[in-house]
């Protein structure tokens, strides 16, 4: 039996031996911690959680092996056994909204907006999300994969085990298409679990932009061509779209989604972003999955979502890195309405895989306490981006969506802001593997 590492990446029987402090939602998911237990998982499901840390006279005297062999006809050898010598143990982190598929940066533009040029007249130069799709059509399929991949691996090296991740640098067909299927071709790297959502309308092509016809013509191609072909090849099952003043309208937003749902997608909108057009009181009445950013959303949008099936995502980072206001976080929690945290990690607005410097933003400037913060990143971020999977509840028969990080206590982890104490992910009763060697 090996220990202090996952070797054997088929095993069907893992066990986590002396955990110092266990953290988690149970089934009715109220918020725990649990001192010095050890859990046992088989087939990527929690079997059982053990009070006791004492793996070896515990476990042994309540025949426990066998139990399990008989349970899930496994031989001694494939159980592995990791030894968290007393660490932190908590769900491992969903990130329901990025844009991790594009190529090249825009550094520069960091600077410009940092010498108070705004995000949007940066884009209405030329810059901002046109930037990006050159860079991004200019690449190799290959470049973009790795590219794609190095960027999850640095995001799972920071918890993460589940992604959303939209297309929308393309701004093709061809190219759009193209990165949906990069974006599938990754699941054959990682035991990360992606969920990729089509963004044809994260912006007009740059060489639509000033064109009212050329717009209508994109516009069309989305509904007629795009998505169909999307949901032929099975490439996405969640279609979303930049609704904003000076880029999709209210009434091309309604088009838009109309047409996506009338195909069976699912809908997340990127809502309130930069101003409020309405577009939040839209996606509930499409009855959309989420809705995402919410910076300037209404006290009456939010009593909207109250009575919705819509959940809010909030990007704590970037309205940091835009340095602008923060979304309205207290006025959520006044209206017991439950939000998910996002990382929206992309190369212009918010260019980071680290998640939990997100999390301590939303500490910080949001003034979310400790299990909220772990709910928003798990169980309501799953929500958001309907991972059937989900991480978040600690309880037999849930799936083993974990974190080992060697700190004193949960709180640490957020406070001790900038650094990684991050050991082991594990993903489905697995080690986290994100191959880049290909
Ligand atoms: O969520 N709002 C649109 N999309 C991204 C920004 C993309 C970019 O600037 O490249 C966002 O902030
Ligand atoms: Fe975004």
């Amino acid at each position: 039996m090996e220990e202090n590492c996952l070797k054997d990446e088929n095993s069907k029987v893992l066990i986590i031996k002396d955990i110092g402090k266990l953290y988690g939602f149970d089934k009715n998911l109220n918020f725990f911690k649990r001192d010095n237990c050890t859990i046992i998982i088989k087939d990527g499901k929690i079997f059982d959680i053990i009070e006791l840390k004492d793996y070896d006279s515990r476990l042994r005297a309540e025949n426990y092996e066998k139990q399990l062999k008989d349970h899930s006809k496994t031989s001694v050898e494939e159980i592995s056994v990791v030894n968290a010598k007393g660490q932190v143990v908590f769900p491992s982190f969903v990130d329901p909204h990025t844009h991790l598929i594009y190529y090249g940066d825009r550094a520069s533009e960091f600077f410009m907006r940092n010498q108070r040029i705004p995000y949007m007249e940066i884009a209405e130069r030329g810059g901002g999300i046109a930037s990006s799709v050159r860079q991004t059509r200019g690449a190799s399929d290959e470049q973009l994969l790795l590219s794609l991949l190095k960027r999850l691996k640095a995001l799972s090296s920071f918890g993460v085990s589940h992604v959303e991740i939209k297309s929308g640098y393309g701004l093709t067909k061809k190219d759009e298409l193209r990165l949906l299927r990069i974006i599938n071709k990754a699941k054959v790297y990682t035991n990360m679990i992606i969920q990729p959502t089509c963004m044809a309308a994260h912006d007009f092509p740059p060489e639509a932009k000033n064109d009212p016809k050329l717009k209508e013509k994109w516009i069309s191609e989305i509904e007629k061509e795009i998505l169909p072909s999307v949901k032929d090849e099975n490439l996405s099952e969640f279609f979303d779209i930049f609704s904003e003043e000076k880029v999709y309208n209210l009434k091309q937003t309604e088009r838009l989604c109309k047409a996506a749902l009338d195909l069976g997608f699912k809908l997340k909108l990127h809502v309130d972003e930069i101003t409020n057009i309405g577009a939040c009181q839209l996606a509930v009445k499409l009855k959309a999955r989420s809705v995402e950013h919410l910076l300037k959303i209404t006290e009456d949008e939010i009593l909207l979502l109250k009575e919705s099936e819509t959940i809010p995502v909030l990007l704590p980072g970037t309205a940091f890195y835009l340095n602008e206001p923060y979304a309205p976080y207290e006025l959520f929690e006044k209206n017991g309405v439950e939000v998910a945290l996002a990382s929206d990690s992309n190369p212009g607005s918010n260019c980071t895989e680290n998640m939990l410097l997100i999390y301590t933003i939303a500490a910080i400037k949001l003034h979310m306490p400790l299990d909220v913060i772990l709910k928003a990143a798990t169980v309501t971020a799953s929500k958001a981006s309907d991972f059937i999977k989900p991480s978040g509840i600690i309880d037999k028969g849930e799936c083993a969506n974990l974190i080992i990080a060697e700190i004193p206590h949960l709180e640490y982890l957020f406070y001790h802001y900038g650094d990684n104490p991050i050991k082991e992910v594990i993903i489905e009763g697995k080690k986290a593997f994100v191959n880049i060697d290909m």
